[in-house]
């Protein structure tokens, strides 16, 4: 949660910019971070919040500016997943949840405490693009609402107990309202604010981590309320719709297409 609020509120200073890779490929961008960004971090006030992080190795992150006079050609990019890939189940399922939230802002309510996340930063973020979010809840959590802690219907993943006449999240025959789902996505969901300007989300019918065809109560899971565009995949995994869906994450944060 802290590292995600950092990452976002610094999207907001344009004097620089920042790619912070959790996982790391053979042959990605070379880290790390430019002396001239560390400088700028150091003198905004970042420099306690480990954006370098070495223990990933030198490409933990990247990017920065070589020299003072360097004219900034692109906009900068958030990634936000997760706890790495093979922890799944504990943290990157609401990594999506969470990323909005900070966008939209306002007051925080968790099992783990309260914050005020202040105004919503839709202004200044020009593209979001969520994939494979669980941001109705998931049919796994429905009659598990304590155990594991992540299904829980405060600040987690549950889709209710009920969805009007039908009893079944997973296999739901008619039209029904969701209702009485997690606290903190039903808050989102009805909140108004934009989470940017151009909002984007995708998933995959036979994503094996949100089950059940991504559905919840008959419908995606994934879509996002006021989405700007969707793409289905009919093929990929849960994490292949993060790592084999690149010219489509391109296509979405800088041509506004999916
Ligand atoms: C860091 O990235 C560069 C450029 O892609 C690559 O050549 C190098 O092997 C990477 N180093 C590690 C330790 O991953
Ligand atoms: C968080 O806010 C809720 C609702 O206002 C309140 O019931 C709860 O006690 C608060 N939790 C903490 C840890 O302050
Ligand atoms: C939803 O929860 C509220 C408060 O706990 C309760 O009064 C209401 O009956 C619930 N609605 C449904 C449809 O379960
Ligand atoms: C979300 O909106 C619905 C419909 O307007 C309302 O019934 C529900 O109480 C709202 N839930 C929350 C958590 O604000």
């Amino acid at each position: 949660m802290a590292l995600t609020i950092r990452l976002s509120l610094f999207l907001l200073s344009s004097a620089s910019f920042v790619c912070v890779s959790i996982s790391q490929k053979v042959g990605g961008p070379k880290g790390p971070l430019t002396s001239h960004f560390i400088d700028w971090l150091a003198a905004h006030g970042y420099e306690q919040d480990q954006f370098e992080r070495p223990e990933i190795g030198p490409n933990g992150s990247f990017g920065g500016k070589r020299r003072h006079g360097e004219q900034i050609t692109n906009e900068p990019v958030i990634f936000i997943h997760g706890n790495g890939d093979t922890a799944l189940y504990t943290q990157a399922p609401l990594a999506t949840g969470w990323s909005r939230k900070v966008l939209k802002g306002g007051e925080l309510i968790g099992t783990d405490g309260n914050c005020s996340l202040g105004p919503p930063l839709t202004k200044h973020i020009d593209t979001f693009l969520g994939i494979s979010g669980p941001n109705y809840g998931l049919c796994v959590c429905q009659l598990a609402q304590t155990v594991p802690a992540w299904c829980n219907a405060l600040d987690g993943l549950y889709p209710g107990y009920t969805c009007q006449d039908q009893m079944l999240c997973g296999y739901t025959a008619g039209n029904c309202k969701q209702e009485n789902y997690s606290a903190l996505l039903e808050k989102l969901n009805n909140d108004s604010a934009r989470e940017a300007e151009h909002v984007y989300a995708m998933w995959s019918d036979v994503d094996e981590v949100l089950l059940f065809r991504g559905l919840t109560w008959g419908k995606p899971t994934s879509r996002i309320p006021g989405m700007n565009g969707r793409w289905i995949s009919d093929r990929n995994s849960h994490i292949a719709m993060k790592d084999l869906t690149e010219l489509r994450q391109y296509e979405a944060v800088v041509h506004h297409s999916i």
